[in-house]
């Protein structure tokens, strides 16, 4: 072992990351508004099948490719089959880390904001809040400046801790709000759009939107899975592993929900806001709740160290390849990447109304909902590379690597793999390919 490498301290030290990766803004931001935006119930239902059927398994070969070269994506595909242009599939994951953190800390920066908004009794004016420039570009500077202090620390120092303590006061709090909004007036209804499905609502590209969201809250499809695998020790065990990130991530995403539905119908409000409908209708909910603003506070505390936890990992992805590839020592590498991305995502930030021209891409086709800048990153990193990074990937684990010696590095502190490894390697090699396939072309309007 190479030990300028971090390693986890403990196994639950990775399961903690690694959850701490996938749980994010993903779950409690994206989640609802994605459910919103594509019908309600037979899209959760779709994406949970997703999860189960695409996520996991394919979050397995992720993790034994790290765990198995310890490298990053580049170097990991690198060190398989030097020279072969596969490697670029590894550097468009690390360019995929780069473009989601160039949204997503835009949208972590919002969240800090609420704390003071929250703090203020502030419980309005979401549309003006993200149009005023200065503050959005500051409180982004701020997260990612965060982020990569964070990053500086290193593995074992930095990540591990944070993610152990806070990630139970989260769910804890959840369970709370959950039971509020279930007694509100007319909650049921909103129960009704999330939990019963209609299928007549899906689509091919509903489809792909509940894949690609699968995969974006999993942290699936840039290889942050073969990073954070590449610092696991052999004795680890992938398959149990990675079913607790799922399970736990999945059922955050699922909890998130269980708020927003009810709350959203109990108040009137449209399901279909988009990226606004968390920040619009939370603090309506606690605006009308005993102690509102205590609990504001709270829960916008706690969704930024949600966040926090996965911008971490997301530029630890470009850092680790940085590192690798060109020996640059962490600490020297961590500021300028974290410029470089601040930089990246300075038009997302101005896209909420501040500068017209982010604002509204009229000029571009208009496949998605909204025409700004941030919802077309986080379509185009979040939902079109990612699911096309894993549809390389596993190729590339099923047909390159080839299923055997993966097969042969998941055993390795999962014994029992060995019964079920043929499955695994089906689904690797023919079903999980063929699915995001079938579903990507879905975006050249084939269906
Ligand atoms: N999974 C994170 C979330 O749901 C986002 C993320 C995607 C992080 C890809 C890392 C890699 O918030």
């Amino acid at each position: 072992m190479d030990v300028q490498r971090g390693q986890w301290s403990s196994r639950m030290g990775f399961i903690f990351a690694a959850a701490g990766s996938a749980i994010g803004l993903g779950n409690i931001w994206r989640f609802p508004y994605v459910v919103g935006e594509n019908g309600g119930a037979a899209f959760v239902l779709l994406y949970v099948v997703f999860v189960v059927v695409i996520g996991l398994p394919y979050m397995f070969a992720e993790l034994a490719l790290g765990r198995s070269v310890q490298r990053n994506p580049v170097g990991s595909i690198e060190a398989i089959v030097p020279g072969s242009w596969w490697k670029w599939v590894g550097f468009l994951g690390v360019l995929t880390g780069v473009g989601i953190l160039s949204f997503y800390g835009v949208v972590a920066g919002w969240t800090v904001g609420y704390i003071f908004k929250m703090a203020m009794g502030n419980f309005t004016d979401f549309t003006s809040f993200i149009a005023n420039p200065w503050p959005v570009l500051g409180l982004f500077a701020l997260f990612i400046f965060i982020t990569a202090s964070i990053v500086y620390g290193g593995v074992e120092g930095g990540i591990e801790r944070w993610s152990k303590i806070l990630m139970p006061v989260l769910l804890v709090l959840l369970l709370g709000l959950i039971i509020y909004a279930n007694t509100l007036d007319g909650a049921s209804r909103g129960l009704t759009f999330y939990l019963k499905p209609d299928f007549s609502k899906i689509n091919g590209s509903i489809a792909l939107q509940a894949l690609g969201q699968a995969f974006f809250s999993l942290s699936l499809g840039m290889g942050l899975m073969i990073t954070y695998g590449s610092y696991l020790s052999k004795e680890e065990n992938i398959i149990t592993s990675g079913i607790y990130i799922g399970l736990f991530d999945t059922a955050i995403a699922i909890m998130a929900g269980l708020i927003i539905f009810p709350a959203l119908f109990a108040m009137g409000e449209s399901p279909t806001a988009g990226p606004a409908l968390v920040f619009v209708v939370l603090p309506k909910l606690f605006a009308n709740m005993p102690g509102g603003v205590l609990i504001g506070v709270l829960f916008f505390i706690l969704l930024s160290i949600a966040a926090l936890t996965s911008t971490i990992s997301l530029l630890e992805v470009p850092v680790a390849y940085l590192v690798d590839e060109f020996k640059f020592p962490r600490k020297k590498i961590v500021w300028p990447a974290a410029l470089f991305t601040f930089i990246i995502g300075i038009p997302s930030a101005l896209s909420q109304g501040a500068v017209d021209f982010f604002t509204n891409l009229g000029w571009l086709p208009r496949a998605l909902s909204a025409p700004d800048v941030l919802s077309h990153m986080s379509f185009l990193w979040g939902t079109f590379s990612l699911a096309f990074g894993a549809l390389m990937l596993s190729i590339f684990v099923g047909w390159v690597w080839g299923t055997d010696k993966a097969s042969n590095e998941i055993v390795q502190g999962s014994p029992f793999f060995i019964k079920t490894k043929f499955i695994w390697a089906f689904m690797i090699r023919y079903f999980i390919p063929v699915v995001i396939f079938i579903l990507l072309l879905n975006i050249f309007g084939l269906f």
